[in-house]
C-alpha cells in the first residue's frame, strides 16, 4: 500500500491539471429562499425539539455570530462590513427566507437546513390525510411520507441525504475564507460524535418525554455513511484550492486521514466490501492543488461507491464495528434534557 502522507508536502507545492472554468458543484447547501417557512412553522408542533434546537450553536450563532470578535476578525480580513447580511456568512451560518426581492436572515442553522425547505411539503407532512392521527392507517401514514419526501423532505431514516447537509456546511470549501479569513477548517467533525450531542432530538417518537442517543445499528450506519461522505467532500473542496497554503494543505491531511480511518476499517471489518476500494480510489498522486478534473473523478467515485454499499446487517455482524466508534464522552455538545413530564401525542412510529 503506497504511504499517503510522505510525500504529501512535496506533492502540494506541484501544480495539477487546471481547469479553471468547470463547474463545481458543492460549497454551501444551496437553498430556494423562497421554500423557507422557517423554524417557527415547525415549532408549532414540534415544542420540545424546538426547545432542543434553541439551545445548539446552531441556534445561537444566528444572535451571537455577527458580534462575536473572532467573526469580526475573519470578517475584517475578507473586507466584510455587515456579518448578518453578507453572503458568505450566511450561506453556512444563516437560514433565509425571500420575501419578493429581499432575502430576510430568519435564524442560524435550522430544521430546514437538514430536513430541506419545507414550502412543498409542510402541509402534506402535517395533514394526516385530513383525518386525525389516531385514524389514520398505516397505509395512509405510508403514503403521506412517501409525498412529502417526493416534495423535498429529508426523512430521519434517509442517512445520506441528511449527513451530506452536515457535510455541505462542515467541509470548508472556500479557499479565501481560510486563507486570509483564517475561519477554523472544523477537521475534527465527525458524524456520530457531532450528531448525537447537542444536536441530538430523538424526542418526538419519545413523545418528549426521553430524547435517547440513536440506537447501534443506525449509529454503525451514521458512522460508516460519515466516514465516506467525509472523504467524498474533502475530495470536492480540495478540487477547488488554486494555490498553497492552509486550505490546501489541511484538506490534504482531512484527506489523508479519513482515507486511513476507512482503510483501517475495511481491514478489521470486511462486512462492507466497498471500504476498501473506496480507499483504493484516493491515492497521494491526487491530493495537490489546481487537480479539479482527477479529484473530482475520485470524489465521483468515492460517491458511486457509497450507493452501491449495502448497509443492512441482516445477521447482526456490524457490530463487530463498535470499538472504531466514538464513545458517549466524545459527544459534541451538550444532550438536551426533556422539560416536559406528561406524556404528550405523537403520530405513528415512521421508521
Ligand atoms: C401541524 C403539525 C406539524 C408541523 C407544523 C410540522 N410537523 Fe413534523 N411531524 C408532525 C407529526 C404529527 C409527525 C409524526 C410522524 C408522521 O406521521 O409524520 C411529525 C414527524 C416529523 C418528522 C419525523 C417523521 C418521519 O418522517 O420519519 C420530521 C423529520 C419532522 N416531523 C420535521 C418537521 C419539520 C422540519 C417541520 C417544519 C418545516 C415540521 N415537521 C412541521 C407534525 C407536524
Ligand atoms: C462553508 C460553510 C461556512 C461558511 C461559508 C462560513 N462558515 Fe463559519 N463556520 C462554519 C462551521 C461548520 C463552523 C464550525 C466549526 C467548528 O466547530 O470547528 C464555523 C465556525 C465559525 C466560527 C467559530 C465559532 C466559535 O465560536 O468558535 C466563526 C467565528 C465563524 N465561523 C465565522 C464565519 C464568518 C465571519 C463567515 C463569513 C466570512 C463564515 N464563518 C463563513 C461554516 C462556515
Ligand atoms: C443539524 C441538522 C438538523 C437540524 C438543525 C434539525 N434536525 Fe431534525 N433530525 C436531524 C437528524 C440527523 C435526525 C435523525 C437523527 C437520529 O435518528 O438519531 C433528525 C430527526 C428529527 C425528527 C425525528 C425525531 C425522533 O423522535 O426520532 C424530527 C421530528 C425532527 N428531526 C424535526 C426537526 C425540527 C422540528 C427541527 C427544528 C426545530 C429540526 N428537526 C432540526 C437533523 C436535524
Ligand atoms: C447550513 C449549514 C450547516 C449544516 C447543514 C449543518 N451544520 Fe453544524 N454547524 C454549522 C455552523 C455554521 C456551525 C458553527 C456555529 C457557531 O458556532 O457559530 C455548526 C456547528 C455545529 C456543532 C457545534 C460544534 C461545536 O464546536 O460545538 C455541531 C455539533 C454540529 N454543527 C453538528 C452538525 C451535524 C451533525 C449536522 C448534520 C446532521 C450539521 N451540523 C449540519 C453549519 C451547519
Amino acid at each position: 500500500m503506497r504511504n499517503l502522507s510522505k510525500p504529501l508536502c512535496v506533492a502540494l507545492l506541484m501544480v495539477g491539471s487546471m481547469v479553471a472554468s468547470q463547474q463545481i458543484a458543492v460549497a454551501a447547501p444551496q437553498f430556494d429562499s423562497a421554500r423557507i417557512k422557517g423554524p417557527n412553522a415547525c415549532a408549532e408542533c414540534h415544542v420540545e425539539l424546538a426547545k432542543a434546537w434553541k439551545g445548539s450553536r446552531h441556534a445561537k450563532s444566528f444572535s451571537e455570530l455577527p458580534s462575536s470578535d473572532k467573526a469580526l476578525a475573519i470578517a475584517k480580513k475578507l473586507n466584510i462590513k455587515k456579518i448578518k447580511t453578507a453572503k458568505l456568512c450566511g450561506s453556512c451560518h444563516t437560514t433565509h427566507q425571500a420575501w419578493g426581492d429581499i432575502l430576510l436572515p430568519i435564524a442560524g442553522v435550522s430544521c430546514e437546513s437538514c430536513h430541506n425547505p419545507a414550502a412543498d411539503w409542510i402541509k402534506v407532512h402535517n395533514s394526516y390525510s385530513g383525518k386525525k392521527s389516531n385514524t389514520e392507517s398505516m397505509q395512509e401514514a405510508i403514503s403521506r411520507w412517501q409525498t412529502a419526501e417526493a416534495k423535498g423532505m429529508i426523512r430521519p431514516y434517509a442517512i445520506r441525504s441528511w449527513t451530506r447537509r452536515c457535510y455541505e456546511c462542515h467541509v470548508i470549501d472556500d479557499e479565501k475564507l481560510i486563507n486570509q479569513g483564517g475561519h477554523p477548517d472544523d477537521r475534527r467533525f465527525e458524524l456520530v460524535a457531532w450528531s448525537q450531542g447537542e444536536v441530538r432530538h430523538n424526542l418526538w417518537y419519545n413523545r418528549g418525554l426521553a430524547n435517547p442517543p440513536a440506537d447501534g445499528d443506525l449509529l454503525r450506519k451514521m458512522f460508516v455513511t460519515g466516514l465516506v461522505l467525509e472523504l467524498e467532500m474533502s475530495l470536492r473542496a480540495l478540487a477547488k484550492a488554486r494555490a498553497s497554503g492552509p486550505y490546501a494543505s489541511r484538506l490534504a491531511e482531512r484527506i489523508v486521514a479519513s482515507r486511513k480511518k476507512i482503510e483501517l476499517l475495511a481491514g478489521a471489518f470486511p462486512g462492507i466490501p466497498e471500504m476498501q476500494t473506496v480507499a483504493n480510489a484516493v491515492t497521494s498522486e491526487l491530493l495537490i492543488f489546481d487537480n479539479q478534473i482527477p479529484l473530482l473523478a475520485a470524489a465521483d467515485r468515492v460517491a458511486e461507491l457509497m450507493e452501491a454499499m449495502d448497509l443492512k446487517d441482516e445477521i447482526g455482524e456490524f457490530e463487530r464495528m463498535d470499538r472504531f466508534l466514538p464513545k458517549p464522552a466524545a459527544y459534541r455538545g451538550q444532550v438536551f434534557q426533556p422539560t416536559i413530564k406528561a406524556p404528550a401525542t405523537a403520530g405513528p412510529a415512521a421508521k
